[in-house]
């Protein structure tokens, strides 16, 4: 465990430590504060939040969201495409949170990637959010017309409709182009891209670190389906600290400077995957995790490859 002072030096390695205020809403066992990164256009936004891939009855999609918020989490994941952005909206209008206390992040659907297609499927959004405006609004791929759709979410940016723009699954050459602003004048806040220790990502980390661009893992945890959480180099490193597999990796994501979204319905599950600020991985852990690299993706097709 870490005494106070080694846990603020690795807050002020995190980025700014927030203080989220509302304390009622925190679990008795919840850290207090959560660390926060500061993207490329200044908007600061949580080290850690919850994604609700798959979370698909909306009843229990709310009850999700509210139970992360009063664990402390303070940024939600969604996606068009996930049909459950008006339960992402009714829970923070229940939650008497103030608007600025929370971090909405949302992705335009595949199927909506064209200039027009952003911006009558960003209105749709909006509406089943209830919100004025949201934290940070991704091109879910690169698929289609990239080139109008990413105008277009300049467009709402620029308008004030959406505090940061941003892209998922971006890679390569379209990577490039959309970074080094060939593709419209605003330089993506970040990149949402499957990473977790069998696909570790640390070259693509570096390439968008030199554009300035933030990295947010996504299937941190392999969606529960490739064995990560029961992979025993990670349970080992976890029991030195009493902690979990889940904690392991989670930690190791932050201790980088990548944002986590992993998705969970159940509130103990919350309380364990944001309880990762009071201990910090050591370089043998460090050296341990990277030998698990596979270059593994869960899922196939020509999303999320490097070379294309
Ligand atoms: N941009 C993209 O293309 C893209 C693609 C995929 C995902 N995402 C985003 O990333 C988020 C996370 O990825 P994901 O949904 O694929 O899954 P994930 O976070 O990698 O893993 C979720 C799985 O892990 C289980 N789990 C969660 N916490 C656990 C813990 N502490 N111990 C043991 N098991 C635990 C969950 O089960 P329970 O629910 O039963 O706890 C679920 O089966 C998504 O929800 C979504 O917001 C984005």
């Amino acid at each position: 465990m870490m005494n106070r002072r080694q846990f603020m030096q690795t807050s002020a390695v995190l980025g700014a430590t927030a203080m989220f205020h509302s304390s009622s809403l925190w679990a008795e066992n919840s850290p207090k504060t959560v660390p926060q990164i500061t993207l490329n256009n200044g908007v600061k936004m949580p080290i850690i939040g919850l994604g609700v891939w798959k979370i698909t009855d909306l009843k229990q999609c709310q009850q999700c969201v509210e139970d992360a918020f009063s664990v402390g989490y303070r940024l939600i994941d969604t996606a068009q495409a996930y049909g459950n952005e008006a339960a992402v909206g009714a829970a923070f209008h229940a939650s008497g949170l103030k608007r600025s206390e929370v971090f909405i992040e949302s992705k335009i659907s595949p199927n909506h990637i064209s200039e027009k297609g952003v911006l009558r499927s960003f209105e749709e959004s909006m509406k089943r959010f209830k919100l004025d405006y949201v934290d940070l609004f991704l091109l879910h791929t690169p698929m289609g017309d990239a080139k109008g759709a990413w105008k277009a979410l300049c467009k709402l940016y620029r308008d004030g409709r959406v505090r940061s723009i941003g892209v998922s699954n971006f890679y390569g050459n379209i990577l490039r182009q959309i970074a080094t602003k060939e593709l419209g004048e605003v330089v993506p806040a970040l990149n949402q891209i499957e990473t977790h220790p069998y696909l570790q990502h640390f070259k693509v980390q570096e390439t968008l670190k030199g554009y300035g661009i933030a990295m947010q893992a996504w299937s941190q945890f392999g969606n529960g389906v490739n064995g990560v959480l029961n992979e025993p180099v990670l349970k080992k490193i976890g029991e030195k600290y009493g902690k979990t597999a889940a904690q392991v990796i989670l930690r190791w994501l932050v201790q980088r400077n990548v944002i986590v979204i992993p998705k969970t319905t159940r509130k103990e599950r919350m309380i364990e995957n944001i309880s990762i600020f009071d201990f910090a991985l050591n370089n043998d852990d460090l050296a341990q995790i990277a030998k698990l690299e596979k270059n593994q993706r869960i899922w196939g097709g020509s999303w999320g490859r490097e070379d294309i």
